[in-house]
């Protein structure tokens, strides 16, 4: 189903903007020289003479557009500011590419770039293809479902850039990845009643054309194996759940990294249900298993030498006459057994099962969940941040490094003996709830941890508040951001 056509990026190091509709020019504030001399050049001498002394005037923090009339034809200048010099880098670069991308109002056009940072910044050699890379990855609305599409694509960038090959090289990755992000935004997107579990199957199955081997388990395959958890998250619902475990292990020599998906296709709350207002936004519960999808995807399509599986829990929790009770009690694969106290706390139902097999099929050194868990991460963190959680401090570490390296950051949060407690069931091993005092985020953190081997290096990723964009800011536009798929592929390209 997934098609996605790419604005075409072409690196040289002589551009011609005769046939350019914008020309963008990004220096450091500091450098007005630049966006002089260039002007003088570009605009031939048709540059009013005031655009003239705004170059020498202004320090260009932001940007500043002009429309001209060059050689009879009405071209867009845009003057963009990389900001300070010494604190240039990927994600700002990134974020700045993305911000002119929005800025640009001839859409359908044809842009020429011209930068003067790859001579003096920190990932100087770079800066075209980073620059690019933010304008892809902002590149990309949802207007399937509208009858009249007003989406306007850019339809080509030439950069002028001295190192044509670096860039190139660079750029393809970036491509493969901002292929993931797009991926995931758009699974994201789906509602509920199109992306099912059955639905979510086949996008997985699609991973297969490039290279990923996937296998999945069918309800009665789970009963065998006792994961009674994930199937009482499921039992209210009329689609059937699956378990998809992927695998994209391209150099066995490798330790295997794990990524463990929540994809809840539709999450009402179940029993414990849900107020109708924003209720909707629940066909995004399946995030978490949509970013490990889509990081397969752009490291498969990058043929990089990395061993890595992803294991996603696919269900529904709906409400019906076979839906699961507040208050049932289950056994998990794992054979802990569990409390339900709280239909809603359905995804920590699904990762304790999926966890559980992740790691006996597996046998992971690393496992990373990635899971829209709590509303609480937004009170904690707002939406800038994902929630870290660890029983690692150099995982941790790693994966705060990749996260402020693409700009996805990521906070740690605690894991502590004292919140266990709070978890304890009378009836059951664990209940699924703590006692509503507050630390609602990290309780499920420690639920999750009690089905994870104390050998092996985990994380957990809360993403609840940062997988959709309300502002639209930064790189995504309002609505489903991909938030994780940079950030995992870094993590996984560094860590293999
Ligand atoms: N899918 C939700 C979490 C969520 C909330 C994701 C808002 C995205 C935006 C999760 O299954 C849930 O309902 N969690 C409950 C837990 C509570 C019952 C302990 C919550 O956060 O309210
Ligand atoms: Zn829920
Ligand atoms: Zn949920």
């Amino acid at each position: 189903m997934f098609f996605c056509v790419f604005m075409q990026v072409i690196f040289s190091d002589s551009v011609a903007q005769e046939s350019a509709d914008v020309v963008v020019v990004v220096a450091f504030e500091q450098e007005c020289e630049f966006f002089k001399n260039k002007m003088q050049e570009l605009a031939k001498n048709e540059m009013p003479d005031v655009i003239f002394q705004d170059c020498l005037k202004m320090k260009y923090k932001g940007a500043k557009k002009y429309d001209l009339i060059v050689a009879d034809k009405l071209v867009e200048f845009l003057f963009v500011s990389a900001g300070e010099k010494d604190k240039a880098n990927r994600a700002s670069l990134e974020k700045l590419g993305g911000a002119v991308h929005d800025l640009i109002k001839a859409k359908n056009a044809k842009v020429c770039v011209y930068n003067d940072i790859e001579n003096k910044g920190t990932e100087a050699k770079l800066a075209a293809a980073y620059f690019s890379s933010g304008m892809m990855l902002k590149s990309w609305n949802f207007e399937k479902y509208k009858s009249v599409k007003t989406e306007q694509k850019i339809d080509s960038v030439f950069c002028q850039t001295c190192f044509v090959k670096e860039n190139q090289n660079e750029m393809q990755k970036m491509k493969n990845v901002a292929g993931g992000v797009h991926f995931v935004r758009e699974l994201v997107s789906e509602p509920a009643n199109v992306m099912t579990p059955e639905k979510m199957l086949e996008e997985a199955m699609g991973l297969k054309k490039h290279g990923v081997k996937v296998n999945f388990l069918t309800q009665k395959d789970m009963e065998k194996l006792g994961m009674n958890a994930i199937l009482g998250v499921g039992n209210g619902s009329d689609s059937p759940s699956y378990v998809i475990a992927m695998e994209y292990q391209k150099d066995k020599t490798k330790d295997v990294v794990a990524l463990v998906g929540k994809g809840l296709t539709f999450d009402s709350g179940g029993l414990c249900l849900k107020p109708a207002l924003r209720m909707g936004e629940m066909k995004g519960d399946m995030a978490g298993a949509a970013v490990v999808m889509g990081t397969l995807k752009a490291l498969a399509e990058s043929e990089a030498l990395v061993n890595v599986v992803g294991v996603v829990g696919v269900t529904e929790n709906m409400i019906s006459g076979s839906a699961q009770r507040p208050g049932d009690v289950v056994v998990s694969m794992s054979g802990k057994t569990i409390e339900v106290d709280n239909t809603d706390a359905e995804g920590r139902l699904v990762l304790a099962d999926v966890l559980c097999y992740a790691n006996q099929k597996y046998a992971p050194k690393t496992v990373i969940d990635v899971a829209t868990l709590t509303g609480a991460i937004q009170v904690a963190l707002g939406s800038e941040f994902a929630g870290l959680f660890s029983n690692s401090d150099h995982l941790a570490e790693l994966l705060e490094k990749s996260g402020n390296i693409v700009g996805e950051k990521l906070w740690r949060m605690p894991l502590h003996d004292s919140f266990e407690e709070d978890i304890k069931s009378c009836i059951a091993d664990l209940k699924n709830v703590g006692s509503g005092n507050g630390a609602g985020s990290i309780t499920a953190a420690m639920f999750l941890q009690h089905f994870i081997p104390k050998s092996v290096e985990w994380a957990h990723l809360d993403i609840a508040a940062t997988e959709w964009e309300k502002a639209g800011r930064s790189l995504a536009q309002k609505g489903a951001s991909g938030f994780g798929v940079r950030l995992l592929v870094d993590f996984v390209l560094r860590r293999c």
